[in-house]
């Protein structure tokens, strides 16, 4: 194992002992980590792990596999994530003959989570250890990943699909401040680049584009999950996305227009260090960003400052800002 930009690598000669896939701990040597959240592959890197974002693995990454596979269940990205991870284990993670242990962030999914497995050909024993509550077996037969739920909605007068699911915010439909935003942008000048913070599955980006509002995009996110279905929906509509895994908005580049469908049940630090980069960006040049309504003195707040310029638009039960360099 060699040491390499401050990830440590697996080589030849120190093959990987195991994978831990989601939530915390397994940064002992020769392990590979899979994280879903930023925070996870933030607290990775700095104990100098093999750490990889879901997205990493899914959009561009070959790993080595390893003959022991930990898998921590999240408990909100719905079931046909465990038939995702599931797939993901098999196909990818696990050597022939692994041990795979299964453990869900609440114990009382055990049940659940072990039907979901076995109708997909999984053999497996509960275990108890200490606090810990597991199932354990080896690897089925492959099977075909899971068909992840979808939206189809209408841009520009075409159908326009997108791959919503697995805890992504909004999955069952596109969000009322979402499509707010969405119309103030359709009334601005185009530009080369846009910035989405917060892309989720990439509506707004991949919409401006297909609206010709934008010729490309960057999308932020730090649920490597929501990048990855970004990704894919970019992908399959054709349009040139690139992904940020990345909680600071002012860490990306700079462009014309910012968007931001504005995260607001974040932790307070989290919550200042998001709106100091939009106002960052909108020093620079125009950010619209959404909020419900009932925000709106919070978020006035922040924006209406000597240096910017602020227009609101309320729409539906939401309210816009157009921010921009006084
Ligand atoms: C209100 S949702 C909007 C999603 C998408 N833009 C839409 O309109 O459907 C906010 C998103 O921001 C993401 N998020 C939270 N904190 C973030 C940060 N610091 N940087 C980038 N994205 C963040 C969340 O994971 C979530 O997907």
């Amino acid at each position: 194992v060699v040491r390499h930009s401050n990830l440590i690598t697996p080589t030849s000669t120190g093959e990987l002992q195991r994978w831990v896939v989601g939530g915390e701990g397994g940064w002992e040597p020769r392990t590979g980590v899979l994280v879903f959240e930023y925070e996870q592959w933030l607290a990775g890197r700095s104990r100098h792990a093999f750490v990889l974002a879901l997205h990493e693995l899914m959009m561009s990454v070959t790993v080595p596999d390893a003959p022991e596979v930990i898998i921590n269940v999240p408990n909100y990205r719905g079931s046909s994530f465990v038939s995702l991870l599931s797939w993901i284990v098999t196909t990818r993670l696990a050597s022939a003959h692994a041990t795979i242990f299964w453990r869900p962030e609440h114990p009382r999914l055990l049940g659940y989570i072990k039907s979901r497995l076995e109708k997909l050909g999984w053999k497996l024993e509960s275990r108890r250890r200490g606090k810990v509550v597991e199932l354990v077996g080896q690897l089925p037969e492959p099977h075909p990943p899971p068909k992840a739920r979808r939206l189809v909605t209408q841009i520009e007068g075409r159908d326009v699909e997108f791959i919503a699911d697995f805890g992504v915010f909004s999955a069952d439909r596109i969000d009322a401040g979402t499509l707010a935003l969405f119309e103030v942008a359709l009334r601005g000048p185009s530009v080369k680049t846009l910035a989405d913070i917060g892309t989720g599955y990439g509506y707004l980006a991949i919409g401006l584009i297909l609206s010709g509002k934008a010729h490309r995009a960057i999308s932020t996110e730090v649920d490597s999950v929501a990048l990855w279905l970004a990704g894919l929906n970019a992908r399959a509509a054709g349009v040139s996305l690139a992904l940020a895994f990345e909680p600071r908005p002012d860490m990306v580049e700079p462009t014309e227009l910012t968007v931001c469908n504005i995260p607001t049940h974040l932790e307070a630090n989290k919550s200042r260090q998001l709106t100091l980069g939009l106002i960052r960006r909108a020093n620079i040049a125009r950010v619209l960003a959404v909020v419900h309504a009932s925000l709106e003195g919070r978020y006035a707040k922040h924006f209406e400052t000597q240096t910017l310029s602020v227009q609101r638009y309320h729409i539906y039960s939401h309210v816009v800002f157009d921010v921009f360099p006084a």
